[in-house]
Formats: structure tokens, C-alpha cells, sequence
């Protein structure tokens, strides 16, 4: 980066956020003290801050979205030549890059047809149960309601989304949350629920018909489940779980909607997570990735099966989905995810993602040969998760302080990692690392050498 092409008076925009910016996620006492940091340009995997510091950027602009990596003119050049065509028009009417992002989404997703454009992961996912809701109301006679949602899952900020949070610690204190979400069981093997057993995919889905069975099936309309939960520890199902899910679902007319705000567009090396498991969703919600946040998109598919129960009476003026998003309208998005799209096909990324991903889980399952406080290692292609514990044999977490002081410190060594943060209490102990596609094995070493330092800084 070429510091001084910056504004040459980066104290005055310094002082301007302290004094006027409200941070997603912080706690803002310490800025009276400490400079907040602010990010002035980014490059293929590496952004650089106000005061010139290079950072390897191991979670694609710190919530797992700039999957092509920063500065790709041509997205920029794309969403410019579409805003001085036709930067908006609300999506009650159509657009050129709409219908053509739709049609190439469509065909990366066999059994789905229809996309519904809004602009924020939660929004899809409100979507949603916005369109389960109406079902139940228009096609089950109030029956079919109740949404399910899995422990240590996410799924948005709205209180909507909230309430279908398995993440106590987000939901606390914005609270009374709205009725008829119901909790199943996480099924992370490594933290089992049931012992050491054999077949623990299966009795952890069984645990959700456990669920069903109890609520009973004729008041559940949707099960809600990331394919990889992302914030809630890089939790990759086990063996046996999806295929089990899918049956339960067909046996008791459940719909089921995965929830691809992270996995999707090629976060796990195929274009959707849930085609990493063979199973064939009804709702498929995305967003982070779409476009890779050069600009604002997301997307809720579903089938031509679901999409006909609201056009099936014309003459009822309530009948069809009556939902709109602004923004939903903005063209820049589908123009962006179009450009986005071509990127990861013609650069050959699904296939980088798998091999980096490889070597990433090769490299952290190393480092746990080296440190004790390494007690899981998880991935789907680049896209990993290290559970740092006090003690292997009773799996005791780490305290969140020494995990957070493990990312201050690769901070300070200049890569950016992550790890699970308020959101489940005594359990945020896992370092997240969700690096751009586009990452290649001198990345991936420099941001696993980085953890190791780290480790032995902070545990020894
Ligand atoms: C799995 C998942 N779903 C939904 C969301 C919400 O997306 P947004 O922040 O765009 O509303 C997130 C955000 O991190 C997420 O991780």
C-alpha cells in the first residue's frame, strides 16, 4: 500500500469515529484510550490499516464474505457499468442482471427454481419463516408453524432470526423473543452428548425427531440448519447425520432450509455446503459470499413446488407473498454476484479451496501434535475451526480470554483469525479461520505459523 496516497490527515478520520461510529460487535470503552482500528485498503488477501500495518487476512474481511479476495476491479468495473445504467428499481419489476444472476444461481442448484432477492443473510432467512408462516396459515389451517432451529447454530440479527438463535449469549437481554421457534440438539461429536458411541450422526439427528415427536409433527413446518455452523464453532456433521435428517424431514412433512449465509458460493469447495452431503433441500438462504461484499446481495431459493403455493388463487388478495425488501432492488448485487461468480469458475477456486483447505486442517492437525491446548481440529475446505481446551482428557474450554489473547496476538504478528465470541457461555474457545478462496499454500503456512507463535505466547 502506498501510505501516502492516504487522506494526509488520518487523525481527523480517527477522531471522527471515535467521536461519531457505533461498532458492530464492540464494546466501545477502551476506544476512549485506544485508537479504534480502521482499514484503509485491501489486495488479493492482504488489507492494510490507518497507520500502514499489513495484515493477512485469514477471515475474508472478519466475517467470512470476500471470498474472491479484496480488490477485483472487475466486480468494481461491473457494479459501476450497472449503476450508470440502472442503479435501482424496486424488484416488484425485474432487471437484466437480476434475472441473469437467478438463472445462473438456478443452474448450480438442481431441484430449486426460484431466487427471492433481499440484502442481509437474517433478511433471507426471515424470508423464510415469513413464507412458512403463510403456508401454515393459508395451506395447513394454522398447523405447520413452529420453526426448529439447532443448539449452537445462527442464523441472523433481527429478532425474528434471534429467536431462532442457538446461541444464548446473542439473544440475552433482547429478549422476550417471539413464540413458536423451538430448540433440537448441536451435534458436535467432539462435545457428544449421548457418550462415546458409534453411529453419533444418527443419534444426534434422531435427537431432533426426538424433538419433533414431543412438539408434535403436525405443528412443525421447518427445520433450519447451517450445513457447517459457522459462529458457533466450526461444526462440521457427522457421519450418517444429514442423510437421517433428510428422512425425518420427508417422514413428518418438514420442510428443510439450510442456511448457506457463510458456506454458500464456494466456502466448502462445492458452490453450497449441503452438496457436499447429498441431500436436497426446500429453502436454500445465502449472502456473504454472493458477491463477496462489493455489494450488498442476498438471495432465498426454493422450489417451484413451494413457489406455486402462492399464485395458486389470483383472485385472493392476500394469497401471494406480500414482502418486499428496498434494497432487494439494488442491481449493483446481482451485478457484483454475476462478476463474482465468473471469478471462482474461470480461476479454477473450488478446486483451490479443497486443496488449501486440505493443507490448512494438515497444518492446524500438526500444531495440536505440538500443543496440548489444541483439543479438535475441524474443516470443510477453507474453512476450519481449532477448539483450544485446558485439558484434552476432560475437554475442559479454554478460558475466552486466553483464546482472545491467541488472535491478539496473531493481530500483533499481522494475520487476521478469529474465534467464537459470546455466543455460547463457557464455550467460546474455538479459533475460526475462513481465509479467501483464493489463498495459497504461503498464505495458509504464514497464518498457521502465526497460531503456533501465538499458542506458545499464550499457553507456552
Ligand atoms: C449462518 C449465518 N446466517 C445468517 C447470518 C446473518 O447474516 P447478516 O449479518 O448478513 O444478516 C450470519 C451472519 O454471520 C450467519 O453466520
Amino acid at each position: 500500500m502506498n501510505i501516502a496516497s492516504q487522506p494526509n490527515d488520518i487523525r481527523d478520520v480517527i477522531e471522527a469515529d471515535r467521536a461519531h461510529v457505533w461498532h458492530h460487535l464492540s464494546q466501545h470503552k477502551p476506544y476512549e484510550t485506544v485508537d479504534p482500528r480502521i482499514f484503509v485498503e485491501g489486495k488479493g488477501m492482504r488489507v492494510w490499516d490507518a497507520t500502514g500495518k499489513e495484515y493477512l487476512d485469514a477471515l475474508s474481511g472478519g466475517v467470512w464474505t470476500v471470498n474472491v479476495g479484496f480488490g477485483r476491479t472487475s466486480i468494481a468495473d461491473a457494479v459501476r457499468d450497472q449503476l450508470v445504467k440502472l442503479n435501482y428499481f424496486a424488484n416488484s419489476a425485474g432487471s437484466i442482471a437480476g434475472a441473469k444472476f437467478a438463472q445462473q444461481l438456478i443452474s448450480k442448484m438442481p431441484g430449486l427454481t426460484r431466487v427471492y432477492y433481499s440484502n442481509s443473510g437474517s433478511e433471507a432467512n426471515e424470508k423464510v419463516f415469513k413464507m412458512v408462516r403463510q403456508m401454515s396459515h393459508r395451506h395447513h389451517g394454522g398447523r405447520k408453524y413452529k420453526i426448529l432451529y439447532r443448539d449452537r447454530d445462527y442464523h441472523g440479527t433481527t429478532i425474528g432470526t434471534l429467536a431462532a438463535a442457538g446461541q444464548p449469549q446473542r439473544r440475552e437481554q433482547y429478549g422476550p423473543m417471539p413464540p413458536g421457534f423451538v430448540e433440537v440438539p448441536h451435534c458436535l461429536e467432539y462435545r457428544s452428548q449421548y457418550g462415546a458411541i458409534e453411529n453419533y450422526g444418527e443419534r444426534a439427528a434422531e435427537a431432533i425427531e426426538e424433538v419433533i415427536l414431543r412438539e408434535g409433527p403436525d405443528t412443525i413446518g421447518l427445520l433450519c440448519l447451517e450445513p457447517v455452523t459457522a459462529g458457533g464453532g466450526v461444526i462440521v456433521p457427522p457421519r450418517g447425520y444429514w442423510e437421517k435428517v433428510q428422512e425425518i424431514c420427508r417422514k413428518y412433512d418438514i420442510l428443510l432450509h439450510i442456511d448457506e449465509v457463510v458456506c454458500g458460493v464456494g466456502r466448502t469447495g462445492k458452490w453450497f455446503g449441503y452438496q457436499n452431503y447429498g441431500i436436497e433441500p426446500d429453502f436454500v438462504t445465502m449472502a456473504k459470499g454472493v458477491a463477496s461484499g462489493y455489494a450488498a446481495i442476498s438471495c432465498t431459493v426454493t422450489t417451484e413446488k413451494i413457489f406455486a403455493m402462492f399464485k395458486d388463487d389470483a383472485d385472493d388478495p392476500l394469497s401471494y407473498f406480500r414482502d418486499i425488501s428496498t434494497f432487494g432492488g439494488c442491481v449493483a448485487g446481482p451485478a457484483a454476484a454475476l462478476e463474482n461468480m465468473r471469478i471462482i469458475e474461470d480461476e479454477g477456486l473450488l478446486d483451490n479451496t479443497l486443496r488449501m483447505g486440505e493443507r490448512l486442517v494438515g497444518n492446524l492437525n500438526a500444531l495440536m501434535e505440538r500443543h496440548a491446548v489444541i483439543g479438535d481440529v475441524r474443516g470443510a475446505g477453507l474453512f476450519c475451526g481449532a477448539e483450544l481446551v485446558s485439558d484434552r482428557q476432560t475437554k475442559e474450554p479454554a478460558p475466552e480470554k486466553m483464546v482472545q489473547a491467541v488472535v491478539a496476538d496473531c493481530a500483533a504478528q499481522g494475520v487476521i483469525i478469529g474465534a467464537t465470541n459470546r455466543s455460547l457461555p463457557g464455550l467460546n474457545n474455538t479459533l475460526c479461520l475462513a481465509p479467501a478462496l483464493i489463498a495459497t499454500e504461503n498464505d495458509i503456512d504464514g497464518i498457521t505459523d502465526a497460531i503456533g507463535n501465538a499458542l506458545t505466547k499464550v499457553f507456552g
